[in-house]
């Protein structure tokens, strides 16, 4: 089948990660830490998990006029994103994420949100149609709402984070992707009309609902668990290409769980994110 066409409205960060035995409590001082960068940002993440995962991905976002621009959009270059909807802003800096990761692969994510703050509506008139939209909640929700004008029978939000967003952008929502935090900070907002929720429940694996009603459950594959950032974001991209080609909710959400865990065995958000050719040589691998 022909790869479907998803646009994503979303953030783009430069990922400054620090490794350490433990994350530090408010006050501490933990050192004896690794560090890395990476691109990052949900928004670029999840554009490049629909992308690497078989769809073909128009991003619109913000970066700043700086150096970090480049490292942050180097690996959707290279896989081929579509990156004309994505503006160089002369007044902001490109988005940076000071994230520490402990040796349970646990992370703690502070985000100065630069060029994603300034991302607005009018960067999004007049884009599509596409097969599905997928938004993220690290762009002001006046450019998310302007998605949700975009011609296209699947119009996904990853609720994160979590913060109050008109009713009638849930309402508008065909598709709500939430984890524990986000479904309780939502309650009962997040199930309306006939739309879809996934809720990702960590260790304790994923459920799908539709129209309220418990239509896919999984169970986490056991994989060693190196760096969980971006295994969200991972899902979140593998779940909308998934529904786009028009898998079952069943088969949607295991293929999604299949992705989210290959990417938490590698370090970094998005150098984690597995291709198509991994996820399926993982599911026929199960026993
Ligand atoms: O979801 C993980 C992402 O959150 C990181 O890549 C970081 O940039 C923050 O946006």
């Amino acid at each position: 089948m022909a790869a479907p066409k998803i646009i994503t409205v979303g953030s783009v960060n430069l990922d400054l990660v620090a490794s350490a035995e433990h994350l530090p409590a408010p006050g501490e001082t933990v050192t004896g830490a690794s560090f890395a960068q990476y691109p990052g940002g949900k928004g670029a993440n999840q554009t490049l998990a629909a992308r690497r995962l078989g769809a073909e991905v128009s991003m619109i976002g913000r970066v700043g006029d700086d150096p970090y621009a480049d490292e942050a959009l180097a690996l959707l270059k290279a896989d081929g994103v579509d990156l004309s909807g994505v503006i160089t802003d002369e007044q902001a800096a490109t988005g940076v994420a000071l994230i520490g990761v402990d040796a349970r692969g646990e992370n703690q994510i502070i985000v100065a949100s630069g060029a994603n703050g300034e991302v607005g509506s009018g960067d999004v008139t007049g884009a599509g149609p596409a097969d599905a939209v997928l938004c993220q909640l690290e762009v002001p929700v006046p450019a998310v709402m302007e998605a949700g004008k975009i011609e296209t029978p699947l119009f996904a939000i990853n609720l994160a984070p979590a913060l109050p967003v008109p009713a009638a952008l849930l309402e508008r929502a065909d598709l709500l992707i939430v984890n524990e935090i986000e479904a309780d900070f939502y309650g009962a907002l997040i199930h309306r009309g006939d739309g879809m929720v996934a809720l990702t429940l960590g260790r304790q694996g994923s459920v799908l609902y539709r129209a309220g009603k418990e239509v896919a459950r999984m169970n986490v594959f056991t994989v060693p668990v190196i760096d969980t950032t971006g295994a969200g974001d991972t899902f979140c991209g593998a779940l909308v290409v998934a529904l786009a080609e028009g898998m079952d909710e069943g088969k949607a959400l295991r293929f999604a769980s299949a992705a989210a865990a290959l990417a938490v065995t590698k370090p970094g958000a998005q150098p984690s994110i597995p291709d198509r050719k991994e996820v399926e040589a993982f599911l026929a691998d199960l026993p």
